[in-house]
């Protein structure tokens, strides 16, 4: 499988040129709105009629045919008639048709921790294309605190995506300034999600003073804030204990920041969302600690959206103790993957509604990039792959298991991130008027997964050997089958920016609730002048 495919990107690569003249941001409005300029089309005006599968959508699975025409869904019913030569028929008998993957959280080329992640905008839309994702959501990280200068680097980076993809933005300072960009950045570039990082010291952490205004400034925009849960100054405790103790090896990244201080971030983080009132969402939750701080708010009705990754779902911190520092460092990201019984746990969560859509972090780096923390466990650049593995991983270890049905299957890998982030339904289904992003998925077929065969650019792989059953044989990207018989069909460039609103269904009613708050105080109490 990854033999042709790979020369298939070899012969892209001379179209890089032309890619760089391509308009490589349509600014579309999501759900319809401003979709002026050719929003919404597949451009290429193919028209697709896939035949005899399952629809799969989150709300029902059903036996229809589904009819794609420049790049949106145009009908799905049953016995739809082929009755024109241009049409091309997909025959998807005995297989399920289903929403592309969304990915709530990838990094691409990212600077990160000295480094640059290795996979870009093109490789890592090769590696979500062959694995079923057909849209992202990348962190914009500023620069030197700038969010307008950051979203400039992040669009030169994205001028060789092949799919689409959106923003959020993290927040790293705070000023007026800030506060001032990240209006522009929700009003102006479609942005709809911040992320504050509560650990990273010394580099992207912020302070609890600073999460609070931005949480404040998030309400008022209609913005979800997201937060990297960890208590950062412990962390950094933490590592400093490991060194002392002599622990420099990657078993010393895990060690130096174990669930409780993933715990208390989660609740203090939850905390502040509650005193702000406004919906919280907390990125890779990884430990049993984070999800029950997570079940916990949500039982008390409080707005709190928790997303786990695949290799906090499915993999276990005993890779990190592996003698080999290229094997053990590959499992290096934060928080922790954790030890035996915290990704079961999370799947029962997953499977239950406490955690509610699954993300990757897809975050790589090389081996020769890892080594850089050869001597000392601080300086291994964090994250690992998933961007390719996560809609297979995810329907072999929960619906193949018979934890998730299918339709929930299809919520959590893609609807729920697409109501989110408020892009449903022209992402995340497959109804009529939606983007004509989708997968065939034969759940007869078996795979194997590894460096050999993915598409990343990274020469290491956490799911090295992984095995499992459900292929996704087909991937159909804005009316344009872009992966087909193991092979893919991209181009640099053709990719598009997806703008996302603010006020998404999270903040439905929260003004009511702010209403009723204030209602409640009894204040201020009238008193006559106090004498003395
Ligand atoms: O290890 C990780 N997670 N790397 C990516 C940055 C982040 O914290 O999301
Ligand atoms: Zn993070
Ligand atoms: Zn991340």
């Amino acid at each position: 499988m990854a033999t042709p495919s790979r020369a298939l990107l070899l012969l892209l690569l001379p179209l890089l040129a032309v890619a760089a003249s391509h308009p490589s941001h349509e600014f579309c409005a999501a759900g319809g709105g401003d979709s002026g300029g050719g929003c919404g089309g597949g451009g290429d005006g193919a028209r697709i009629l896939i035949k005899g599968g399952t629809v799969v959508n989150a709300h029902r699975a059903e036996e229809a045919d589904v009819y794609i025409e420049d790049g949106v869904v145009v009908a799905v019913r049953p016995n739809i008639p082929v009755g024109d030569d241009n049409v091309r028929v997909i025959d998807a008998t005995g297989k399920y048709v289903m929403p592309g993957g969304i990915d709530p959280h990838t990094h691409l080329a990212m600077e990160f921790m000295g480094t640059v992640t290795i996979d870009d905008f093109f490789s890592g839309h090769a590696a979500a294309l062959a694995g079923g994702t057909t849209m992202h959501i990348d962190f914009v990280i500023p620069v030197n605190g700038n969010l307008t200068a950051g979203l400039e680097s992040y669009k030169q980076k994205a001028a060789n995506a092949a799919m689409d993809y959106g923003f959020h933005m993290a927040i790293t300072k705070w000023n007026d300034e800030v506060a001032r960009e990240m209006e522009v950045m929700v009003k102006e570039h479609g942005i709809n999600s911040f992320k504050f990082f509560m650990a990273y010291k010394g580099s992207l952490m912020v302070t609890d003073d600073l999460l609070l205004q931005g949480l404040q400034k998030c309400k008022s925009l209609g913005a979800l804030a997201m937060v990297h849960a960890e208590n950062g100054d412990a962390v950094a405790e933490g590592q400093q204990r490991m060194i002392d103790l002599g622990i420099t090896g990657p078993e010393g990244h895990a060690l130096s920041r174990p669930p409780i201080l993933e715990g208390e971030a989660t609740a203090r983080a939850i905390r502040l969302a509650k005193f702000i009132n406004t919906p919280l969402y907390v990125v890779h939750v990884m430990s049993i600690d984070a999800m029950e701080e997570i079940a916990k708010a949500k039982r008390e009705g409080q707005r709190v959206i928790g997303e786990p990754v695949v290799s906090g779902l499915v993999l276990d911190d005993s890779w990190l103790l592996d003698p080999d520092f290229t094997i053990a460092s590959k499992y290096v990201m934060s928080p922790p993957i954790r030890e035996v019984g915290h990704g079961k746990a999370l799947q029962a969560a997953l499977s239950s509604g406490i955690l509610q859509l699954v993300g990757t972090d897809h975050c790589t780096f090389n081996s020769t990039q890892k080594v850089f923390g050869s001597d000392d466990f601080r300086k291994i650049p964090n994250g690992v792959n998933g961007l390719e593995e996560r809609m297979h991983i995810i329907w072999d270890s929960m619906v193949e298991s018979g934890k998730i049905s299918i339709t929930d299957y299809v919520r959590v890998t893609s609807t729920e991130c697409a109501k989110i982030f408020n892009i449903y339904p022209r992402k995340g289904a497959i109804l009529e008027g939606s983007d004509a992003d989708i997968i065939i998925l034969n759940p007869e077929r078996s795979f194997v997964m590894g460096a050999h065969a993915h598409h990343s650019r990274s020469n290491t792989n956490v799911y090295e050997g992984r095995k499992g059953k459900g292929m996704v044989e087909v991937t159909i990207s804005r009316g344009r089958v872009v992966w087909e018989d193991g092979i893919l069909n991209i181009a640099p460039g053709s990719g598009r920016y997806v703008r996302m609103q603010p006020f998404g269904y999270v903040f439905d009613g929260i003004e009511k609730s702010d209403a009723a708050y204030r209602a409640s105080l009894r204040a201020p109490v009238q008193r006559g002048k106090a004498v003395a």
